[in-house]
């Protein structure tokens, strides 16, 4: 969470700065702020404000900003309230500072170093400024080790030193940091998204190393003084994938892009009709040696994990769990070196889902993770990775990183099913086969849109609604749950059907919203005597139905038909409808669709 980015160049810094704080904004929306080092003037002036990037470019544009040299912070709070002063970055005599992350200790810091009066914010990142500056005899190097000693907790520092001019320094500890060089300057970001329109190339900083950021150059050093050669990566993001692109929003641009994100997702990984995962080094022992697994992920992440385990229970018999990432190591879990571990993130940086691996590798699990973002945390810390193609997610709530790793555990479900005996190789092909079709049929779905909108005219004022439905429908409607309730504020629930009668059919009342998923024959005629059920008490209900289900049923209900796949892939059509539906409702109340209330896209606290 929080944004931050920090240049040093030949450039005027203030609109390297903004332009970098709106791509990066999704991170955190609370505040934000730039502090720029006037080399002629010998001091590091800052700009910040409560409120979006909008708001400190508006300051910002009255000032005359000449610098080439600054650093900037998009907030999402966690310690101190939203406000003016709790803004980064944060200034204590000769040290200027960006913060993301938490230091649990910065109460004791407090005590010890004597710091109450100086402290002019609430936050526990200016108590840091304060003790670099205490620590700070001129040797940057030496006040940032002498400080990060007497850290507890995460984060990834940025900093200016006032007689440094020209000069941007950070440490980090777990919270991320990359940064780059290139014909404009060097540069950091707290993600790529920031970078990619300068260059393809760049490094992951690593943790508890000092870097230096000079107009012409970048220095990296351990914390004995020795210095690193940083290990260049690259990305293949184009910056016109990071744009809007004409859509309003970006939601709506990453939902149109889904059919083309899981056609990159899984070519590749079909040879010959059957799943290979070949070229991404996963060895086929890691499927057949485990004895159970175990999904870790967080919020739709962690949904998409619920899919898979239904389709391993089915097709694969093998015992498997899926766990809240955040909930996981405190549970005491089964694990060991016969349990397959897969950590599930989009953004790869997700705290939860990285300390959960973390444990799962001390406990001697195999882990293999399905990630986005390249060369993120948890993908450098995975036995084995298998990437989604999805490119940038800007929007906080997640489309196509959802359905890419849908796509991906299809693949890996029907691998395991072939190798450990479950499937034939036929059948296994006529699989791969199936889910070769599921782009073409997301676009039909994409396309029928304007049917999806209007049942979410409908549902605009609603303030509680609830999504039932069976089997892989109740996975698939959890999801569909949370997107309608981060985006659109309405309280929404989803339940298996057969629940209902043991206490949440007393939720029901006339004309309560239901949103109902039929989707799999062979449990069809259960879930519609449940639709029923919640009928009789007058719920004003729409079903979202396989095609080849939808029978009469248009006489009865208001039906959005899906085009029709074979049941267990059905997950994709479903899930695109739900998240056209959660959309419509928000952006016709008129809500920041892509950056929902409280909310940030990369959460990396615990
Ligand atoms: C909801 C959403 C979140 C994320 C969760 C995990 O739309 O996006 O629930 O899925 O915060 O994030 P990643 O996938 O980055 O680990």
């Amino acid at each position: 969470m929080c944004g931050i980015i920090g240049y040093t160049g030949s450039n005027c810094v203030k609109d390297i700065l903004l332009d970098a704080l709106s791509l990066l904004e999704y991170r955190g929306y609370d505040s934000a702020g730039i502090a720029v080092n006037e080399e002629e003037k010998k001091k590091t002036e800052i700009f910040k404000c409560a409120g979006r990037v909008s708001d400190l470019k508006a300051i910002c544009d009255t000032k005359q900003i000449t610098a080439t040299c600054g650093i900037g912070h998009t907030r999402w709070a966690t310690h101190g309230g939203v406000n003016d002063g709790n803004a980064h970055p944060h200034q204590q005599g000769k040290v200027t500072l960006v913060h993301n992350g938490i230091i649990e200790n910065y109460r004791e810091l407090i005590a010890d170093y004597d710091l109450q009066d100086v402290l002019r914010s609430e936050t526990d990142s200016e108590v840091v400024a304060a003790l670099l500056n205490h620590f700070y005899q001129g040797n940057p190097g030496e006040a940032i080790r002498k400080t990060v000693s007497k850290l507890k907790g995460t984060f990834a520092f940025v900093i200016l030193f006032e007689d440094q001019p020209g000069v941007i320094y950070s440490i980090r500890n777990v919270s991320p940091i990359v940064a780059t060089i290139c014909k404009e300057g060097a540069m950091l970001a707290s993600d790529l998204t920031a970078l990619c329109r300068f260059t393809n190339e760049y490094f992951v900083v690593p943790e508890y190393h000092i870097l230096e950021l000079h107009k012409d150059c970048i220095l990296l050093t351990d914390l004995q003084g020795q210095k690193v050669e940083p290990q260049m990566l690259s990305v293949d993001w184009e910056l016109n994938s990071a744009g809007k692109n004409g859509y309003p929003f970006y939601m709506e641009k990453e939902m149109m892009e889904q059919p083309d994100a899981i056609r990159r997702t899984i070519e590749g990984r079909i040879m010959n009709g059957l799943p290979d995962f070949t070229g991404d080094g996963v060895p086929d022992e890691l499927f057949t040696n485990c004895e159970r697994i175990c999904v870790v992920a967080c919020g739709t992440a962690m949904h998409a994990g619920l899919v898979a385990q239904a389709l391993v229970k089915s097709m694969v018999h093998v015992p498997m769990e899926v766990e809240l990432a955040s909930e996981f190591m405190y549970s005491d879990p089964v694990i060991d070196e016969k349990t397959l571990v897969i950590a599930v993130s989009q953004s790869g940086e997700t705290i939860d889902t990285l300390e959960a691996l973390r444990y799962a590798k001390r406990q001697g699990a195999k882990c293999l993770s399905i990630i986005n973002v390249k060369g993120s945390s948890i993908a450098r810390e995975s036995d084995y990775v298998l990437y989604t193609s999805a490119g940038p997610e800007i929007a906080v709530a997640s489309t196509k990183a959802y359905t890419t790793q849908l796509s991906v555990f299809h693949l890996v479900v029907a691998k395991m099913a072939m190798l450990r005996g479950a499937y034939t190789e036929k059948q296994a092909k006529a699989f791969v086969q199936e889910l070769q079709r599921v782009p073409e049929v997301l676009e039909t779905i994409l396309e029928q849109r304007k049917d999806i909108h209007v049942i979410a005219k409908k549902i605009l004022e609603a303030k509680d609604l609830f999504m039932i439905g069976r089997g892989l429908d109740y996975s698939i409607l959890l999801e569909g749950s949370l997107k309608l309730k981060e985006v659109s504020y309405i309280h929404s629930e989803a339940y298996a059907s057969g629940e209902l009668k043991h206490g949440p059919i007393a939720l029901i009342t006339r004309n309560t919203p239901v949103v109902a998923a039929v989707t799999q024959e062979k449990i069809m005629s259960k879930e519609l005597s449940n639709i029923k059920e919640v009928k009789s008490r007058g719920a004003d209900i729409v079903l979202f139905i396989k095609k080849a289900l939808a029978g009469d049923l248009h006489q009865e209900y208001q039906l959005i038909e899906l085009p029709d796949m074979q049941d267990v892939f059905m997950v994709f059509p479903t899930s695109v409808a739900l998240q056209l539906l959660a959309y419509y409702v928000s952006s016709d109340k008129g809500f920041d669709v892509d950056k929902p209330r409280n909310l940030a896209k990369v959460v990396t606290v615990e």
